[in-house]
């Protein structure tokens, strides 16, 4: 049983195959958390609510802290009643078990607001799901300020470290860690999207590696302003309090009204950050991902954006069509440029209709091409903008998010249309309505490349303003729950400048997101290494281009720093050789045959590209029968060194396992070796900086894909 409930000690025990998780009712009908951690043997091992020493300064372990009950750390729940009453008083009433699910329920009786709070014990992957409805029972209005969705707590112990991911535009999801110290470290968005600058994820270790020590977790399904605080105080466990900002939030909530805080994801490894990692990855593909493609392979696509940007038009993507097909590609993408008056960033965003003088005859001819070369046919699209150089903006400027007597912002050229207004929901579900049906289309790429800044809602009261940033989120999901349901051929890719609005909150409606525009395929493994920790390979797309400079880095290169998610192409076709297209035929072909393993299997970082010479990555098959190691070498860790031994992870040891290299039916045998022996010894990758001198170059990029099965 993942959940029990010990009477005589009022515990509530959930527990996975790893993790134990403890909450108990005092005498004074609060629920305080008591553990979480490493699964014990018994249940008598567990703290019960007498061990915990709470002295009266303080309440610091709220299983879901209030602003109200002495409690002065970070909030979950703020509130301002209709008699001006701030503090929260929330008594346990009930609870409920059902399989995997337990809900508690707690209640401010005086103002009969009610609190329900949800768990869902995800065994196998040692992740516990949270979240919070609240009600409105009284026939007064409240005012929520404040409505995340976990307070949690960790040891607190010198050696713990704080792991989250940062970046900007081109440079998404950089790993930092870093000690915890007193006070509060703030991680957040504010500017209505998930944002490229923090991802709403942590970990928390005390020096563990990726195969050892303890790794708590954690991570939020939300795309809009979001914050996670970690906080520490001297001699107490440190608080992680995550979900919605209450930065420039609040909410009347009416009579009989109920609001959800977001799904919070959290859970523990104390195997190390791989296993953490695997079980993010996992738990994702069968608990996040829209379940009718979650584990359909993800096809190889070609995006034209890079070699056609604006300039599309049915001719020249006839001819990029023709190309990609001829390298094995399975899905043909059109970008940005199709639409309106679009011939530039300055105009057309808003006019969802086929620009005639680019395709005169609608996009059909194009995609009866596609089709007919065997290839599926996908479309980008950027439904939450407005150029003001558009027919829409000149029909309704009362649609974007902005102040009157403010300046109305542009980004990239652009304002926001208002979300959150039922109006504008109706009018983007419109026109994708209609573009889907009359157009036999597969894939929709859909963009969202500005920030929120002047968040003014100036058609409802002022008191109900701040809801916008909820609301946006709110109908933004959906619009894509609607899309998916009535058109569910479509793929959708999750973009935003790159990697802007990467969450398991919009994962949760689109299958794949595109990770970065920097797409240089060096600067690409940092990122790839960042985003790995939060997120699934088979999520991550990654595409070979030209950026970083087509003659600096071998097209292999730039294959195998892609092929360590879902694979896609974006360079110009029309400047390959005939050497490039046979490579790129070869790679993708050889992406084909190691797909099921990299977009399904155990993933294992064997070297960190920010410390060491080169980045290794290996793939498991889920049997772990057969596997694929993907290396490329750290050009900025010049050496003179010839041979690097790879050592590899989770093999049997008594196994033989037959290393080679090459498609099926010209494979290159390398060594036969135990899995012990492939752990221990490694495989040896001949890698020299020889070529310096031969050649001059200060540094060279080199890369192998080596595949090794199991002797039968
Ligand atoms: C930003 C995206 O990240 C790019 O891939 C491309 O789709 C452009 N937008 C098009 O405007």
């Amino acid at each position: 049983m993942p959940i029990n409930f010990d009477k005589e000690t009022k515990r509530w025990l959930l527990e996975t195959e790893n993790m134990g998780y403890v909450f108990g009712l005092d005498d004074q009908g609060k629920i305080k958390n008591l553990y979480w951690g490493s699964k014990l043997p018994r249940v008598q091992d567990y703290p019960e609510v007498k061990d915990l020493i709470l002295m009266d300064r303080y309440t610091w372990n709220d299983e879901f802290s209030v602003r109200g009950e002495k409690n002065n750390v970070e909030h979950c729940l703020k509130v301002e009643y209709c008699d001006g009453v701030r503090d929260v008083v929330l008594n346990y009433k009930s609870f409920e078990v059902s399989g995997n699910d337990l809900v508690i329920r707690l209640s401010d009786d005086h103002y009969n607001l009610s609190v329900n709070l949800f768990y869902k014990v995800i065994e196998k992957y040692d992740i516990i799901e949270r979240w919070v409805e609240i009600e409105n029972n009284s026939n007064q209005e409240i005012k929520i300020e404040d409505m995340k969705s976990v307070s949690l707590y960790v040891e607190n112990d010198e050696k713990a470290k704080l792991n989250y991911l940062t970046g900007m535009w081109g440079s998404e999801f950089h790993l930092r860690r870093e000690e915890i110290n007193e006070g509060s470290k703030v991680l957040e968005s504010r500017v209505g999207k998930t944002s490229a600058y923090l991802n709403p994820f942590f970990a928390i270790d005390y020096s563990a590696d990726e195969d050892h020590g303890k790794v708590y977790f954690g991570e939020l399904a939300w795309s809009g302003n979001w914050k996670i605080v970690v906080q520490k105080r001297i001699y107490e466990r440190i608080a992680i309090i995550g979900g919605i900002n209450d930065w420039d939030f609040s909410y009347i909530l009416e009579p009989s009204e109920k609001l959800t805080a977001p799904k919070f994801v959290f859970g523990f490894s104390d195997e190390g950050f791989t296993k953490a990692s695997q079980n993010i990855h996992h738990y994702q593909l069968d608990y996040i991902l829209p379940k009718d493609k979650a584990h359909i392979l993800r096809k190889v696509l070609y995006n034209s954006w890079e070699a056609t940007t604006f300039n599309v038009n049915e001719e020249n993507q006839k001819i990029l069509a023709e190309k990609a097909a001829k390298i094995g590609v399975e899905l043909f993408v059109i970008d940005d440029g199709w639409f309106g008056k679009r011939n530039d960033d300055h105009a057309g965003l808003g006019d969802w209709y086929v620009n005639k003088e680019k395709f005169p005859n609608g996009l059909q001819p194009l995609i009866s091409y596609v089709k007919s070369l065997g290839m599926d046919f996908g479309i980008w699209v950027e439904p939450e903008m407005v150029n003001p150089d558009s027919e829409l903006y000149r029909k309704h400027p009362d649609w974007v998010i902005s102040f009157p007597n403010r300046p109305k912002s542009l980004e990239r050229n652009q304002l926001m249309l208002n979300l959150a207004r039922e109006d504008v929901k109706k009018f983007i579900v419109d026109f994708m309505d209609n573009l889907l049906t009359q157009n036999d289309i597969d894939f929709v790429k859909w963009d969202m490349n500005r920030h929120v800044f002047e968040s003014g809602w100036m058609q409802v009261e002022p008191r109900k303003q701040r809801e916008i940033w909820v609301k946006y989120v709110w109908n933004l999901y959906e619009i894509l729950k609607y899309l998916r349901e009535k058109h569910p051929q479509v793929t959708f890719e999750n973009c935003s400048s790159g990697g802007g609005r990467v969450d398991i909150g919009l994962m949760q409606y689109s299958d794949q997101v595109w990770t970065s525009d920097n797409t240089d395929p060096f600067d690409r493994l940092e990122i790839q290494e960042g985003f790995s920790y939060a997120y699934a390979p088979k999520i991550m797309m990654g595409w070979v281009t030209d950026w970083g400079g087509k003659d600096t880095y071998p097209l292999a290169y730039r294959f195998h720093s892609s092929m360590m998610g879902s694979l896609g192409i974006g360079a110009d076709l029309n400047k390959f050789s005939e050497k490039d297209f046979d490579l790129a035929r070869h790679q993708v072909q050889l992406y084909k045959e190691i797909r099921q393993i990299v977009q399904e299997g155990y993933q294992f970082r064997l070297s960190s590209v920010i410390n060491e010479r080169y980045f290794a990555v290996e793939y498991l098959s889920k049997n772990k029968d057969e596997g694929v190691l993907i290396y490329l070498r750290n050009p900025r860790r010049f050496g003179l060194f010839d041979r690097v031994d790879v050592k590899l992870k989770g093999l049997e040891n008594d196994a033989v396992y037959t290393v080679y290299e090459g498609l099926q039916g010209e494979e290159k045998e390398i060594i036969k070796l135990s899995g012990k022996a492939l752990k221990e010894r490694g495989i040896i990758i001949e890698d020299s900086s020889k070529d310096f001198f031969e050649t001059g170059k200060a540094t060279h990029f080199y890369s192998r894909i080596l595949r090794f099965r199991k002797r039968d």
